[in-house]
């Protein structure tokens, strides 16, 4: 059986490009005892996927040159040669960015059995929606009541992370970069606020507007400009979660820091950076406490769907321009 999958040709320098990326195909091996091999329905593209293609490892390993890219997926055992899974299975593992993974049982999970659409496996229940609950509930510490900021607010973690702030009480302001994003915000009850055609200064301002209070908590996914107007506007005693900086992953060396970190003393504040996988022991916490509701319909949860794993790298390249609204995926 044939597989086809992406490689990488080479290191991006700054905003990678579709040229980057190469389809190929070949031959599986045959499949071996203990292994699996999947027809894959969606593919996850995330953010952390940049960061592995500089060659240099960081928190993972980073993506090999010329071998098959990686990333989350679900889909379907066609054929297995372990006993805990048989053909017709629902499954999640690391083997995307490719239509038939073959991998050994033991990187392979089952879907759990909510009814949701399996692709929610890949975001508000899977590593975003658990990043977004980690974030908050076991870095910043939430409380009932706290004022939260968060940034890329309409994405896969941030539009959770608004939600599950909004169900704390207090008041919850989003940035986000265009207006459709924005009035999805505001439709949940969050305030928006946009960062685009504006510098810290003016962001700093619109936020003292939003919330004139200060926050409690900033969840924190762009970095940049968002952080520096964020510090301006913390409460005494608040937490940053350092979830991501997306807007400097795809800097050419490295970029200025806010100004204004002073502000951190001022405020008596701590700012926290965390990777998910080093909490995943919380995920079954995540899941009994979403599980429900996600499957209730009570999480207005969104995704962006490209059709075809030839999409995969536009897929992937959307994040970086804001192409995508809730989780980005592709559906094979
Ligand atoms: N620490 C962890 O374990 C962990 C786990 C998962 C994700 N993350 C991080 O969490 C963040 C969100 O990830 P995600 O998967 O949910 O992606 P996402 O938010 O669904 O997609 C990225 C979004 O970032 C915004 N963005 C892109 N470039 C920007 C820029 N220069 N300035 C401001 N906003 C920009 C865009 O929204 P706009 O249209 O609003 O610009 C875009 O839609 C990323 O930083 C990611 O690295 C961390």
């Amino acid at each position: 059986m044939q597989s086809r999958y992406f490689t990488l040709n080479d290191h991006p320098k700054g905003m990678p490009t579709a040229e980057l990326f190469t389809l190929e195909q070949s031959e599986l091996p045959e499949l071996q005892d203990g292994e699996v091999r999947i027809r894959n329905t969606w593919l996850s593209v995330d953010p952390y996927m940049r960061g592995r293609m500089d060659g240099v490892t960081t928190y993972i390993e980073p993506f090999q040159l010329g071998k098959p890219l990686d990333g989350a997926a679900v889909g379907e055992v066609i054929e297995s040669r372990d006993s805990r899974f048989k053909a017709g299975d629902k499954v999640r593992h690391m083997g995307g960015w490719r239509d038939i993974a073959q991998l050994p049982a033991e990187q392979i999970e089952a879907l759990p059995t909510f009814d949701v659409p399996v692709q929610a496996y890949l975001g508000v229940l899977g590593m975003p929606g658990t990043t977004a609950w980690v974030g908050l509930n076991i870095i910043a510490q939430i409380q009932d009541g706290d004022n939260v900021l968060v940034s890329a607010a309409s994405g896969a973690v941030g539009s959770l992370a608004v939600q599950l702030a909004k169900a704390k009480g207090g008041t919850v302001v989003g940035i986000a970069g265009d207006q459709k994003k924005l009035d999805w915000l505001e439709s949940i009850g969050v305030k928006a606020v946009s960062y685009k055609d504006k510098d810290a200064k003016q962001l700093s301002e619109d936020l003292k507007q939003a919330c004139p209070d200060g926050f409690d908590v900033y969840y924190e996914n762009v970095g940049g400009d968002c952080l520096e107007a964020a510090l301006n506007n913390l409460r005494v005693g608040a937490r940053i979660a350092v979830c991501g900086m997306i807007s400097r992953y795809n800097d050419e060396g490295l970029s200025a820091g806010p100004g204004n970190l002073a502000m951190l003393l001022v405020r008596r504040a701590r700012m926290e950076g965390f990777i998910v996988f080093e909490h995943w022991q919380h995920h079954n916490d995540f899941m009994s406490e979403f599980g429900p509701k996600v499957a209730a319909g009570e999480i207005d949860y969104q995704e962006t769907v490209a059709e075809g794993l030839e999409q995969t790298p536009d897929a992937f390249l959307k994040l970086f321009t804001g192409g995508n609204h809730g989780k980005m995926l592709v559906k094979l």
